[in-house]
């Protein structure tokens, strides 16, 4: 699994109509885009030569930026541009059958990226989707500062409530929530599934649960009376709480 954050501007585009989609149609909480396998291999073939996001960072976001937008289908791009400006098409978009990289290294024991990778669709893909939406970056206490998140489960961390377990259910969250600078959008990109094929990955519509929210619950909920604490990982970096 990789991970990345992205941020982009929120103007007042954010309610305006835009291509077919208005405002009065609802999505689901998910909404699902099937690339086909003519173009999964296209996609593949083109990104193939992606440099590395790992040791040549603004060639790589460059070259999958402009790729990604050349190669995608042109309702799919409508559709990254649309999650984004249409606050009614639901939280989370789900693209089925991207390409994977040949010869995909075993998962490491570590959580640690596999280093000997030659080749980065996955990566490129997932930059590129992502520089759709808005800017990719990262944070300098996680990863060593890589804008792209190797995510795997680390042998003896299994029963840890965190993405280095694997037995325990890792509890919804806003990403980064004790943070002022968060993303606006987090981006995934599956390269292997658990073997029993049990795992699930949930998300919910915040603006579905408002609906069942009164007023006066709403306003409680916004006042400041709730403390989200700073992983130890943070604290210890910056040497105080956020
Ligand atoms: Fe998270």
């Amino acid at each position: 699994m990789k991970k990345i954050l992205s941020n982009a501007l929120r103007t007042s585009f954010r309610r305006a109509y835009l291509g077919s989609l208005t405002n009065s149609v609802y999505y689901p909480t998910i909404y699902t885009f099937l690339i086909n396998d003519e173009k999964r291999k296209q996609l593949k073939s083109v990104l193939l030569s992606a440099p590395s996001p790992y040791t040549k960072r603004e060639e790589h976001l460059l070259f999958s930026y402009q790729k990604v937008v050349s190669e995608l289908p042109l309702d799919a791009i409508a559709l990254l541009r649309s999650f984004k400006t249409n606050p009614n098409i639901g939280s989370a978009l789900l693209f089925k059958n991207l390409p994977l990289d040949d010869g995909l290294p075993n998962t490491p024991f570590d959580g640690k990226r596999v280093v000997c990778k030659k080749s980065f669709v996955s990566e490129a893909c997932l930059t590129g989707f992502s520089q759709v939406l808005g800017d990719v970056y990262g944070y300098t206490h996680e990863k060593e500062g890589e804008i792209i998140h190797n995510i795997c489960p680390i042998k003896n961390q299994e029963e840890s409530i965190s993405n280095e377990g694997s037995k325990q259910q890792l509890h919804f969250h806003t990403e980064n929530a004790y943070f002022e600078f968060r993303p606006d959008y987090l981006s995934f990109y599956c390269l292997r599934p658990d073997h029993e094929r049990n795992a699930i990955f949930s998300v919910i519509d915040v603006s579905e649960l408002l609906r069942g929210l009164s007023e006066a619950e709403i306003e409680t909920l916004k006042a400041p009376l709730f403390r989200v604490p700073t992983p130890d990982l943070l604290t210890k970096a910056y040497r105080k709480v956020l």
